[in-house]
């Protein structure tokens, strides 16, 4: 097949992005508008915000992916669009304007879910450098501020389907780095800040236990009804069953945000963390000497321990779940992707198993369109094209 230039829009969240690829393997153009000003007064992602700002971006953002391209509307062979998993009004602005698109241009429209994104934006880059041998079976964990998923993914001919082992309980790892720097009067968003500034602190200054998963999930247990009675007195993130069940690695962030409120409490912490904040906030774009400047070093310590223990946690349930599915290639994907101390830690425990593991770039580990046009390819190439009445799907699963 001669080279497809896809033109990719992803809308699902706070970052506006427009992406031109060529056939799933070389990025031509990527462009990203962000919304962290816009949000960064209310401490997270405001919806009806999003939204706005959506409709605001898209057209200069998808102008200039093309200009970047030296590609024309006319000369793209497809538009691909995130249908979810995201906010409603975020995703409908894409959506509706990919559809105008496709339709104006008489171009096929495909639909991409958005965490089969992240997985491709690893995939994109590798064939980028020329690296198209990918040794199956390959485990991709995504962990961005939504998300936090094990993925088995399965390539038959050019098609792609994943199998869920695992996921997070309740909170998100970038939800948790989030919600602690928040707490800790660091601003949004917090991973960025964390990670930076972790590297200051002593990581094991603070003891945080690690996350216990005491009771099988619902899900599991309406797919699995056997488990229920032989897990019934079983704790802990490996749950296995009857022969139709396989292990399951789940996650829990939320227990660890409490820790870090409580250890707040006790140290009072609160006069501290009121001065940062408020002195954060008067600077419109801090710098690293400034969250030093306004750091201490119990906060600094306090930080460096959540990260430790976060990093800790998703690699340790990660490679135990490459060892229990004999795994041969490991993907790890998604906004979190972009923390050093998750890189290094996961590069030499990886070594250390003889498993190769490979990482987007940072600028393709959190949210952009390129992952979206690239994920599209395969689905161009089965001619998986989506139709005209397709809606947003808020909660859309990975299969
Ligand atoms: O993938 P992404 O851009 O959006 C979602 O799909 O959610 O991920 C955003 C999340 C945020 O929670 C942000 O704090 C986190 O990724 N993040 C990081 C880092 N950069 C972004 N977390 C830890 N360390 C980082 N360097
Ligand atoms: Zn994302």
């Amino acid at each position: 097949m001669s080279s497809i230039f896809i033109l990719g829009i992803e809308s699902s969240c706070d970052e506006t992005a427009a992406a031109v690829v060529r056939s799933g393997e070389q990025m031509v153009s990527n462009v990203v508008a962000s919304q962290i000003a816009t949000h960064q007064p209310y401490g997270g992602v405001v919806p009806e915000l999003a939204s706005r700002e959506h409709l605001r971006a898209i057209v200069p953002v998808v102008r200039q992916a093309l200009a970047e391209a030296g590609k024309t509307f006319e000369t793209i062979d497809a538009v691909a669009v995130t249908q979810g998993p995201g906010l409603a009004g975020a995703l409908l602005v894409g959506i509706s304007y990919a559809k105008a698109l496709a339709f104006a241009l008489e171009k096929p429209l495909i639909a991409v879910n958005h965490l089969e994104g992240h997985i491709h934006a690893v995939l994109l880059e590798e064939r980028q450098k020329g690296n198209r041998e990918l040794q199956f079976p390959v485990l991709a964990l995504v962990v961005s501020g939504g998300h936090t998923h094990l993925y088995l993914a399965e390539q038959t001919g050019e098609s792609w389907s994943y199998e869920n082992i695992g996921h997070t309980r309740d909170d998100a790892a970038g939800e948790a780095f989030d919600k602690v720097a928040k707490l800790l009067g660091l601003g949004y968003p917090g991973g960025p800040v964390v990670d930076r500034l972790s590297k200051y602190g002593d990581p094991r200054a603070v003891n945080f236990p690690p996350s216990q998963i005491k009771h099988p999930d619902r899900r599991t247990l309406k797919r699995y009804p056997t488990l229920v009675a032989k897990n019934a007195t079983k704790s802990g993130a490996t749950e296995r069953g009857g022969s139709d069940s396989r292990p399951k690695f789940d996650f829990s962030y939320s227990g660890i945000k409490t820790a870090v409120l409580r250890y707040v409490e006790t140290q009072n912490m609160a006069a501290a963390i009121d001065s940062r904040r408020r002195a954060l906030a008067a600077i419109t774009k801090p710098k690293l000497e400034d969250y030093l400047a306004n750091c201490d070093k119990q906060a600094l310590d306090l930080v460096a321990s959540f990260q430790r223990a976060m990093v800790g946690d998703l690699v340790s349930k990660t490679l135990l779940a490459a060892r229990e599915y004999d795994i041969a290639t490991l993907l790890v994907t998604g906004g979190v992707a972009a923390n050093a101390e998750l890189r290094e830690t996961f590069e030499r425990e990886s070594a250390e198993q003889g498993l190769p593991v490979f990482f987007p770039s940072r600028p393709l580990s959190t949210d952009n369109a390129a992952m979206i046009a690239a994920a599209a390819y395969p689905k161009f190439v089965a001619r998986q094209f989506a139709p005209m009445d397709f809606s947003a799907e808020v909660g859309m699963v990975l299969k």
